[in-house]
């Protein structure tokens, strides 16, 4: 049996995340086996990384190592074992936001992400991926009604632009797997557009 791996991506406020368990919710209903998941995070060790990450100051490469050592340990311990039950994994951010935002946004070497993807990910990739677009500048009026900002939060607008450019690039990249959702849509809206492409793609 052979789960199925749906990752949710897009810059700070576009949304993913209420999406993401309104999806979770309609395939439960549906009777589907539905893990729940975050990146960095996910684990006992990546969330302890997910909070060094978004606290200490860092250099981009320093930041590439902790994300891709979370996803290492995230993958062996959670999200390969729910792939081999033939769980639907639903995870929040996976390495196409490693190349959106340590890539484009720090703008760090690619073709180091490229080494490291390899060595964490040995060929693994979303079966399915949502990218909520969205204008920094409306993201940035969302994050500012939200909780206190984290270190990547508190970005300016010129850095979500680039992290924008870099999602469209591995949206290009990798188009039979990835779906563009405009995230200024209403939830109903969205939810429909998540569902047709579950049909499109997968089942
Ligand atoms: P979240 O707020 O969506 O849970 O994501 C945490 C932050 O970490 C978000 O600002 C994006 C950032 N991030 C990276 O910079 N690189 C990564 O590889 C991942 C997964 C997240």
């Amino acid at each position: 049996m052979k789960g199925r791996f749906i990752t949710f991506e897009g810059i700070d406020g576009a949304g993913k995340s209420t999406h993401l368990e309104a999806l979770a919710t309609w395939l439960r209903g549906k009777g589907a086996d539905v893990l729940c998941t975050r990146e960095p995070g996910g684990t006992s060790l990546a969330e302890q990384l997910r909070a060094l990450f978004l606290s200490e100051p860092m250099d981009p490469l320093t930041e590439a190592l902790l994300v891709f050592a979370a996803r290492r340990d995230h993958l062996r311990q959670m999200i390969l074992p729910a792939l081999a039950r033939g769980s639907t994994v639903l995870c929040d951010r996976f390495s196409d936001a490693t190349f959106a935002y340590q890539g484009a946004g720090r703008g760090f070497s690619v073709q180091t992400l490229k080494q490291l993807e390899e060595w964490v990910q040995e060929g693994l990739q979303p079966d399915l991926t949502f990218w909520f677009d969205v204008a920094p500048e409306v993201a940035a009026r969302r994050r500012a009604l939200a909780r206190n900002a984290d270190r990547m939060e508190r970005m300016d607008d010129a850095f979500f632009a680039r992290v924008r450019s870099g999602y469209r690039i591995r949206a290009e990249s990798y188009p039979a797997r990835f779906v563009r959702i405009d995230a200024e849509e209403d939830i109903q809206t969205v939810a429909q557009v998540m569902i047709a492409a579950l049909d499109t793609h997968l089942w």
